[in-house]
C-alpha cells in the first residue's frame, strides 16, 4: 500500500479487483452482489466487452477533442439519444462529466433563459427539502440534505425551499388522498411568498433518490406542479441523474406522469458507470433564446469526453437492444413483491417503496408512530456493513433528518435468484442489527 491517505477522510473501504455482471470480486477473495449498482449507476452491469472496446477505440482514434466539436463517438451518442431516448421537443444537448456539473449547468441555463426573455428579476431557483443535486457550492446549497452541508451552513448561498412529497409522513396523514394537492399547494405558497416575478426555476427529482429513499410522489403531484410552473413562467428542471435511462422502469422517471419538463438533467446511467458523463437536455426555445441573447454555455474541459460518449452510445444501445427498460420494470416489481413477502409485517419496517429497480425500505423504531431510531444508533450504516459482510452491497440513504433508509439499485440484468439473495440478506442484516442494539 502506498503512503497516500485514501480516501481523504477515513471511511469503510473495500478493494475491488474485478467486477462482472452484478458481482464484485474483492482482493481478499470475497464475492459480493452489487445490489446498489455502485452508486446506482451500473445499469447494464459490469464487464461488457463491447463497451470497453468502444472506449478503447475512441481513446486510440482521437483521445481528446474540445467539447463543442463532433467526433464519431459524440455523433453515435447523439444519434441513439434522439432516436430512442429523448422526446422530440428536447433538442438542445450539453454534456458535462457528471451529475453535479449537469445540475449546475441546468440551473445556469434556466437563469440565462429568463434573462434572455427579459425577465431580469428572475434570479431564484426553488429546491426541495429532501433532495440531493451535487457537491459544488450551488448544488450542495440547493440540496435538501443537511448531513452533506454540515460545516458549510454559514457559507452556502440560500435557495428557497419547499417540502418534498413524503406520502408516508404527510402532515395530512399517511398516504392521504389529498397529499398531491397539498404538496403542490406548498410550492404555490412558496412562489407567492418569494414573489413570482423573482423565480426562474424549480429543481427537483421526479422520484426522490437516495436522499429520501425512492419516494414516489402522489399521482397528481407532477401534473399539478407542471401547471403551476406554466402559470408562473417558471422553468421546470428535473434532476434525472439517478432516475434516468431506465432505472425506474420508464426511459425517464418523469414519464410515469403526463408531463413535459423544460430541462432534464442526467448523469450516472447515461454511460452506465463505464465512464464519467452527465447530460443536460433542454427545450429548443430555451437554447434559441440564449443564442439570440448571445449567452454562452461554457464547457467543462472534460465534458462530453470522447471516450465517455463512446461508452454512452454503447450502453444506451445495449439497453434498447436487450429491452432492459421493460426488464427493469419487471425485475423491480419482483423485488418489491419479495421484499413485501419477507418484510411487510416486520415490526421495524415502516415502508417498502420505489419504482422499477430503484427501491428502498425505511426502518423505524416504532411502526405505529413512525418514530425513528436515534441518530447514534446508525442503523443504515450498520445494516450496510452487515450486508457487505454477508456478500451483498446495499446503498445507505437519507439526509441525516431522514434516516434509516436502505436503497437498492442493481443492474437491470439481475435475475430472480440474485434478487432472492438480496432480500434474504437484507432481512437477516436488519434482524442482526436491531437484535444487537
Ligand atoms: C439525484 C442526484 N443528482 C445529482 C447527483 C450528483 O451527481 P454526481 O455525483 O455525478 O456529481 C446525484 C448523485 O448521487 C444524484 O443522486
Amino acid at each position: 500500500m502506498s503512503k497516500s491517505k485514501w480516501p481523504f477522510l477515513p471511511s469503510r473501504m473495500m478493494y475491488i479487483e474485478r467486477a462482472q455482471g452484478v458481482y464484485l470480486y474483492t482482493k481478499q477473495g470475497q464475492t459480493i452482489i452489487d445490489a446498489a449498482g455502485g452508486a446506482i449507476v451500473a445499469n447494464i452491469g459490469h464487464g461488457r466487452q463491447r463497451v470497453a472496446d468502444a472506449v478503447a477505440k475512441a481513446t486510440k482514434d482521437y483521445s481528446y477533442v474540445v467539447p463543442p466539436w463532433l467526433t464519431p463517438s459524440r455523433e453515435a451518442m447523439l444519434e441513439v439519444l434522439h432516436d430512442h431516448w429523448l422526446p422530440n421537443y428536447l433538442t438542445r444537448v450539453h454534456c458535462t462529466s457528471g451529475g453535479t456539473e449537469s445540475n449546475e449547468a441546468a440551473m445556469k441555463i434556466a437563469l440565462h433563459y429568463q434573462q434572455a426573455i427579459g425577465q431580469e428579476k428572475r434570479t431564484k431557483i426553488i429546491g426541495r427539502s429532501i433532495s440531493y443535486h451535487g457537491t459544488t457550492l450551488a448544488t450542495a446549497a440547493i440540496s435538501g440534505h443537511p448531513i452533506r452541508k454540515r460545516g458549510l451552513e454559514n457559507a452556502l448561498p440560500i435557495f428557497p425551499e419547499v417540502d418534498t412529497p413524503y406520502p408516508l409522513r404527510c402532515s395530512l396523514g399517511s398516504h392521504h388522498e389529498n397529499a398531491g394537492a397539498y404538496y403542490a399547494d406548498l410550492l404555490r405558497d412558496t412562489i407567492e411568498s418569494e414573489g413570482p416575478e423573482t423565480i426562474a426555476g424549480f429543481l427537483a427529482e421526479p422520484i426522490t433518490g437516495s436522499s429520501g429513499g425512492a419516494i414516489v410522489p402522489p399521482q397528481d403531484y407532477w401534473p399539478l406542479v407542471r401547471n403551476i410552473c406554466d402559470e408562473y413562467g417558471i422553468v421546470l428542471i428535473l434532476d434525472e441523474v439517478m432516475t434516468g435511462f431506465g432505472r425506474t422502469g420508464k426511459p425517464f422517471g418523469y414519464q410515469h406522469w403526463p408531463i413535459e419538463p423544460d430541462i432534464v438533467v442526467s448523469g450516472k446511467g447515461l454511460a452506465g458507470g463505464y465512464a464519467p458523463l452527465g447530460g443536460v437536455f433542454a427545450r429548443e426555445e430555451i437554447g434559441a433564446a440564449m443564442e439570440k441573447a448571445g449567452y454562452q454555455v461554457m464547457f467543462n474541459t472534460f465534458g462530453a469526453h470522447p471516450a465517455a460518449c463512446a461508452a454512452a452510445a454503447e450502453v444506451l444501445n445495449i439497453i434498447i437492444e436487450e429491452n432492459l427498460v421493460e426488464q427493469a420494470q419487471q425485475r423491480g416489481q419482483y423485488l418489491q413483491d419479495q421484499l413485501t413477502n419477507t418484510l411487510a409485517d416486520h415490526p421495524h419496517v415502516a415502508e417498502i417503496r420505489g419504482s422499477g429497480l430503484l427501491r428502498a425500505i425505511e426502518i423505524v423504531q416504532d411502526r405505529e408512530s413512525l418514530e425513528r431510531f436515534p441518530v447514534e444508533a446508525s442503523i443504515s450504516a450498520k445494516i450496510v456493513a452487515k450486508g457487505l459482510a454477508m456478500g451483498v452491497f446495499f446503498y445507505g440513504g437519507g439526509t441525516g433528518d431522514v434516516r434509516d433508509i436502505i436503497c437498492m439499485g442493481p443492474a437491470f440484468i439481475i435475475d430472480e435468484n440474485q434478487l432472492d439473495e438480496i432480500v434474504s440478506t437484507l432481512a437477516q442484516s436488519i434482524d442482526d442489527v436491531i437484535d444487537g442494539l
